[in-house]
């Protein structure tokens, strides 16, 4: 099958292409499939969201979709996977509780590229063994969108998954192959995804990992948990939500000296940060009203344990890059 977006597609932009984008899709993917079993890792980002739901709408039961919780996520998200998928579209989910596991591997472990490459390899065992418990799987559905193809260099057929192993080889499922991000989210939209599903910033793999700096310790990443969580509501109530690229809170590994309640503390700072960008190769920052990063300044160290100051990076990228490991 070609990796080659046809020319005569029509850009994906409005309720009725993706209706029939949808309806076209539902046909392909029960042709393909049939009566077989699909397996899906469904981390509840966009691309494997709308997967998961195209599949339900074409093959229902058929779709198993399995959800590890590394314990990097952010707060409130493998509820809303679950809430959404399994009570609401009523899919068979597998949900996989592995927090320990991902924390227990990463221990004491400082470097970034160490911290990806636990965090992708774990992810991989974890979902493998779910994959073994499974009889008669013989489909593996992806979000592989068309900017994934494009950047996977020279045209190339996906038959196999890499990471898997030999005896666990499907074939694969990949309904979004030639899309874009923004016709994704048409797409979305239209299947009925909630608007903080569809409509979700940039989230890397390896998830807050990358924004607990150095060795993962389970305090500093609840401070980056709760202080993310506080800064995504105050900007969706102050219109910066789908208006700003990326933003996010980071915790580093020191602490510093403070003042609470007449008493002296030793705690971690939290830094936010705020960016826009086209295509992530550079990025600018978003300049955050100043009143508004004092509201959310005085309800972090107010609300987030451990935490005594906040600080708000300035810098572009270059010279920084947009994440901070
Ligand atoms: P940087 O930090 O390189 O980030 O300026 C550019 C974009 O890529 C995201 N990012 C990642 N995404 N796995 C991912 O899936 C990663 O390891 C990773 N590191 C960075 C980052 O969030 C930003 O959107």
């Amino acid at each position: 099958m070609s990796n080659v977006r046809p020319e005569s597609m029509a850009r994906i932009n409005t309720k009725e292409l993706a209706d029939a984008f949808i309806a076209e899709q539902i046909s392909e993917i029960k042709a393909q499939v049939g009566d077989k079993k699909v397996l899906l890792a469904l981390s509840g980002g966009v691309d494997s969201s709308v997967v998961a739901a195209l599949l339900i709408k074409a093959v229902g039961k058929q779709l198993t979709c399995v959800h590890v919780n590394h314990g990097l996520l952010r707060k409130g998200e493998p509820e809303q996977v679950i809430e959404v998928f399994r009570n609401q579209m009523d899919a068979n989910l597998v949900y996989v509780d592995a927090v320990d596991r991902f924390l227990d591997k990463l221990a004491g472990i400082a470097e970034p590229e160490n911290k990806r490459k636990i965090i992708g390899a774990e992810f991989i065992r974890v979902f493998e063994e779910e994959a073994r418990k499974l009889d008669g799987i013989e489909f593996l559905a992806q979000g592989t969108i068309y900017p994934d193809i494009l950047e996977s260099g020279p045209v190339k057929a996906h038959h196999n998954v890499g990471g898997l192993p030999d005896d666990l080889q499907f074939e694969l499922v990949e309904p979004l192959k030639f899309l874009f991000k923004d016709e994704v989210r048409v797409v979305g939209k239209a299947l009925g995804l909630p608007d903080n599903m569809v409509y979700r910033q940039p989230f890397p793999g390896p998830g807050l990992g990358v924004r607990c700096l150095g060795a993962i310790t389970r305090d500093r990443l609840e401070a980056v948990r709760e202080s993310d969580a506080i800064l995504r509501e105050e900007f969706a109530k102050n219109g910066l939500e789908g208006k700003v690229w990326q933003y996010f809170t980071v915790v580093p590994d020191f602490k510093s000296v403070g003042i609470k309640n007449n008493a002296r503390t030793f705690a971690y700072p939290v830094i936010i940060r705020a960016v826009n960008t086209v295509d992530a190769m550079t990025a600018t920052v978003e300049n955050v009203p100043f009143e508004l990063l004092e509201h959310i300044t005085q309800r972090i160290t107010s609300e987030v344990e451990n935490v005594n100051r906040v600080l708000f990076d300035l810098t572009p990228k270059p010279s920084a890059t947009i994440e901070w490991e």
